[in-house]
C-alpha cells in the first residue's frame, strides 16, 4: 500500500469513528420526547391466531388493497386504509358485522370505483369471519400514535382533511 493510500484510509476510519461518536452523544442527550419511539403498532393476538389470520389474509386477498405491518398493498392505486392499529379504533363485534354485511358500504360509504371498494365477505364461512374480526381487534396502536392513526384512516376514507 502506498503512503498516500494509507493516509486516506486512516482519514476515512477517523471520520467514521467521529460520526458514530457524535451520533451516540446526540442520542444520549435527547429528551424523552425526541427519542425515536419506534413502531407504534402491535398485536395482542396469540401465535395461533396470527397464523390463522395470515392464511385468511392471503386466501381472501386483503393485501391486494390494504397494507399491514408496513407491508404495502400490491395495488398501490387502491387508497384503502391501512389495517395497522385498527383494533384501537373499533371493536371485534364491529369488524364481525362489517365483514358479514351484504353491502359494507352501508356501514362505511366508499368514494372509490366499484372494483376498488371493500368487498362483502358475507359468503365466506362464519368461522373465517370470526377469526378475521378477532385478529383485526388485536391490531393495536400505542396511545401516542392514536390520533395520527385516526387521522390517516379518516383521510383515506373520505379524501378530506381531518379536523379533530
Ligand atoms: C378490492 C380491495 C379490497 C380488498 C380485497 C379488501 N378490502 Fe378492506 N377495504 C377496502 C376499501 C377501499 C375500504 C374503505 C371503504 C370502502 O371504500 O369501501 C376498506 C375498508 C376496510 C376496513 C375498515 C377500515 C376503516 O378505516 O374503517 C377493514 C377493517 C377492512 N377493509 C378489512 C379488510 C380485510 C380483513 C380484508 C380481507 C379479508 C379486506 N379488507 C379486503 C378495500 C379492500
Amino acid at each position: 500500500m502506498k503512503k498516500g493510500e494509507r493516509g486516506i484510509l486512516i482519514g476515512i476510519g477517523l471520520l467514521v469513528v467521529i460520526s458514530v461518536g457524535i451520533k451516540g452523544y446526540n442520542y444520549a442527550n435527547q429528551t424523552e420526547d425526541e427519542k425515536d419511539k419506534g413502531i407504534p403498532y402491535y398485536s395482542t393476538a396469540s401465535k395461533e391466531l396470527a397464523k390463522q389470520a395470515r392464511v385468511l389474509f392471503s386466501k381472501y386477498d386483503c393485501h391486494d388493497c390494504h397494507s399491514l405491518w408496513t407491508k404495502r398493498s400490491i395495488t398501490q392505486s387502491v387508497p384503502a386504509p391501512s389495517l395497522d392499529g385498527q383494533g384501537s379504533l373499533k371493536s371485534e363485534e364491529w369488524f364481525y358485522q362489517y365483514f358479514s354485511a351484504e353491502n359494507p358500504q352501508d356501514i362505511i360509504p366508499t368514494r372509490l370505483k366499484a372494483e376498488f371498494k371493500m368487498p362483502s365477505f358475507a359468503m365466506i364461512p362464519v368461522e373465517d369471519r370470526k377469526t378475521l374480526a378477532k385478529y383485526m381487534a388485536s391490531l393495536k396502536v400505542e396511545d401516542w400514535y392514536l390520533e395520527e392513526t385516526k387521522k390517516r384512516a379518516y383521510e383515506k376514507l373520505t379524501g378530506k382533511e381531518y379536523k379533530p
